[in-house]
Parts: C-alpha cells; structure tokens; sequence
C-alpha cells in the first residue's frame, strides 16, 4: 500500500516510465556466455574502491596531517576509538588487494582480447585508473610518517628527480621543498584524499558506462560480434550480479581476515636524522625499483617509463582482430614475459641487501639480488665481489 502511494507521488510529478525503461533494459541485457568468475575481478575493483572511500572517511575523523601528529593520531586511531584499529587494518590491507585485484582485472581484459576495437578507450581509462591506483598507494604510504615510509618517500622523490629537466623541479614541487617534510606530507595528504579520490570517482563512472553502454565483449573477433538474443547468453540481474555479490562478501571475510591475523605495524616515528638500512619501497613498486638500479639513471628511468606507455598503446599496437588468447601468441608471449619480468625482479628486490638462509647455508644478497655464501662466522665468502657492489 504505502508502496503505492509514494510511487504515485512520484507519477504525478516526474515522468518514471522515462527513468525506468532504460535502467530495466541495462538490468536485463544479457551477457556473453563465456562470462566466468574471472569477470568478476572488475567489481571487486569498484568494492575495494568503495571500501577505502568509507574507511578512509572514518580515519579522516582522527587522523592529523602534520609531521608533529600524523604518527600519534595513528597510533590513536590503532588503540582508542571504537573499531579504530580495524578500519585501519582494513584501510591498509585494502590497498595492497586493490592494487593486485585491479592489476587481475586489467590481466583479464588483456587475455580475453576485451580491449580491442571497439573497447580502446575502456582499456585506456582503465590504464588511467590503474596508475592512480598506484599513486594512492604512493602518497597513502606516507601518511603514517613513520621510518619506512619516510624514507620509501625520500626514495621515491629521488627517483623521480632524475628525469632530464622536469625532473628537478617535480622533485621539489611534490615534496614541497628540499627534502621531505611536512610540506610533502600537506601535500600528500591533499592528493590522497581529496584529488585522487574525486578523478577515480568520475573516471569508473566513465569506464562502467562505456562497458554498460558498448556491452561486455565477446570473444568472436574485431567487427564480427554478434548480438547476443535474449534467452541466450546469462542475464546481468540476477545471474550475474549474485555471483558479484557473493565475491563482494567474500572479499570484506577475506580483509577482515587479514586485518585480524597479519595487522600492519606502525614502527617507529619518522627521524630524518637516521636513515635507516636497507630501505626498501611497497611490493608493488620493487621490480621498477630493482630494474633502475640495472641501468644508469636515465637509461632506467628510460625503460620503467616506456612499460606504462605500451600499456596505453596496447590496443592501437596489437592490432589483430582475434580475441581468442590461443590465436594472439605473440601478444600472449609479450604477457607472459611481462609478469614472469615483474616476478623475477620483484623477487630479486625483495632479496637484495638481505640475509637468507636456504638449506642450511647463509647467502648475503647485494644490491643487485646476488647472493655471496657467508660461513659460519658471519664473513661473506667473495670478499671482493662485496667490496665491489657497495
Ligand atoms: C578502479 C579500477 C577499475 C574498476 C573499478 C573497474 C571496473 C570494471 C567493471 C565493473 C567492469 C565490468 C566487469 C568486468 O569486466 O570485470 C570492467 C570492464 C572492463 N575494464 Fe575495468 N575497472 C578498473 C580498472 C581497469 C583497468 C586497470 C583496465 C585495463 C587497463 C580495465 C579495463 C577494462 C575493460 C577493457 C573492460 C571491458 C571488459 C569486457 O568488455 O569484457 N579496467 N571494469
């Protein structure tokens, strides 16, 4: 009854039938079957999105951003509010998946071929999005101000700084002065919650209508797709959207999980007096890291530039019209190497400047990720080899 009644209220003063027709259309238009769970790794993307949004709001309450507070009104946050440490954890935790789950998203969309014609500029706004993400990781990390992220940022800055002529001055524009301060955690903090925020909002309302309004892909090739009829491929409502909402769920188990099980640490305040050894950026940035230290610098910057370039170019490059992942090898073969590319250097990062145990037998990793066996007595065996790398 009272149902009704508000939906005639409505009637009587805006035209519903307009509203409604089209969102009935888009709820029932049914979509290719071949569509997996793995075609779900693009509204886990926009949960997690969600997620940082309403977390991040709840640590904005406490939260202090100048060097004298930032530190404590974490520590705060971790041991006083209701729940404080919780959407904290979830906060940070869903950072890092939102970054890998974005990064299987775009993974997917480049094995299924979905970022042909007449998808590019999906693709292209995925990419855009894709590396915000990574810089709301970047600007998020130093947040804190502790040690690590202190001197991750001081690092990262650095790296930047080497770019021929914008360099320099990208360089003290982003740390807001010399060295890194509280001016650079002023800014961050501006980029981080209000900027990023607001142009990812407005770019996966671009990227979902775009994939609303073209359909999902098919796999049949370039030019040759063909309506799918109704009745046969899997309606969105309620097929599909039950299957996004069950991983929806089982993603806030999982941060929650995380949260509970392997908490962040907050370390120690940050001292830029004291730097400290070994510094090392988030997992996400160590094959990038580890690749520079390869190269002279500008032949490195060179080379991690050019990887984000191919990504926005990638469709306007590969340009064979078969979607089918056994039809693309040379395009499959450029994706292998790419993440095995990622995982050697990021495990060779993530070694370096360390001390490992395998089998028994100490190896001491140098800056470059090669190992040095030390004996018993703590001595690397290569002295000149160490001698060398440092
Ligand atoms: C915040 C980040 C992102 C969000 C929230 C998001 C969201 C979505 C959603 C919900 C879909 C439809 C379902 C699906 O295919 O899983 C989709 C499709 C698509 N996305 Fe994303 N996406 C993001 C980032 C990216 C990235 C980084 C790329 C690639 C560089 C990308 C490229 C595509 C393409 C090409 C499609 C069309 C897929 C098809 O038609 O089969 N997206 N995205």
């Amino acid at each position: 009854m009272m149902k009704k009644k508000i939906r005639a209220w409505f009637e009587k003063r805006f035209d519903l039938k307009a509203i409604e027709q089209p969102l009935d259309y888009q709820l029932r238009k049914p979509l290719p079957k071949h569509i997996s769970w793995f075609h779900t790794l693009g509204s886990m993307s926009l949960f997690l999105f969600l997620s940082q949004i309403l977390t991040g709001i709840l640590l904005l309450i406490y939260y202090r951003p100048t060097a004298e507070e930032a530190f404590e009104s974490i520590k705060f946050i971790m041991t006083k509010p209701y729940m404080g440490w919780l959407y904290r954890q979830i906060h940070a935790w869903g950072a890092n998946l939102m970054i890998l789950v974005v990064f299987l998203h775009m993974l997917r969309t480049f094995v299924t071929g979905s970022f042909k014609k007449p998808r590019e500029l999906t693709w292209v706004i995925g990419v855009t999005l894709f590396i915000l993400t990574l810089i709301f990781g970047f600007t998020g990390y130093l947040l804190p101000w502790n040690q690590l992220s202190y001197w991750a940022t001081t690092v990262g800055t650095e790296i930047a700084g080497a770019i021929p002529f914008i360099g320099e001055p990208m360089k003290v524009f982003m740390r807001g002065g010399a060295a890194v301060g509280g001016e650079t955690l002023s800014r961050f903090f501006v980029i981080h919650v209000i900027i990023l925020p607001w142009v990812v909002f407005f770019l996966v309302a671009i990227h979902l209508f775009l994939v609303r309004f073209q359909g999902m892909s098919t796999m049949d090739p370039v030019d040759k797709e063909k309506e799918i009829k109704k009745g046969e491929g899997i309606p969105f409502f309620p097929d599909h959207m039950v299957k996004e909402g069950i991983v929806w769920f089982v993603l806030l188990g999982i941060l929650i999980t995380l949260s509970i099980l392997l908490p962040f640490e907050l370390g120690e305040k940050a001292n830029p007096l004291k730097t400290p050894e070994g510094i090392k950026p988030e997992w996400y940035f160590m094959s990038m890291y580890q690749v520079l230290k390869y190269f002279p610098k500008l032949i490195g910057i060179f080379v991690v530039g050019l990887a984000p370039l191919l990504l926005f170019l990638w469709p306007f490059l590969d340009r064979s019209p078969n979607r089918i992942p056994f039809k693309r090898p040379i395009s499959m073969a450029v994706g292998v190497l790419t993440i095995l590319s990622l995982l050697v250097f990021g495990i060779l990062g993530t070694l370096s400047e360390t001390k490992q145990t395998f089998f028994g037998k100490t190896y001491e990793f140098n800056i470059y990720g090669v190992p040095h066996v030390i004996n018993t007595r703590g001595n690397s065996v290569n002295h000149n080899n160490d001698k060398q790398h440092k």
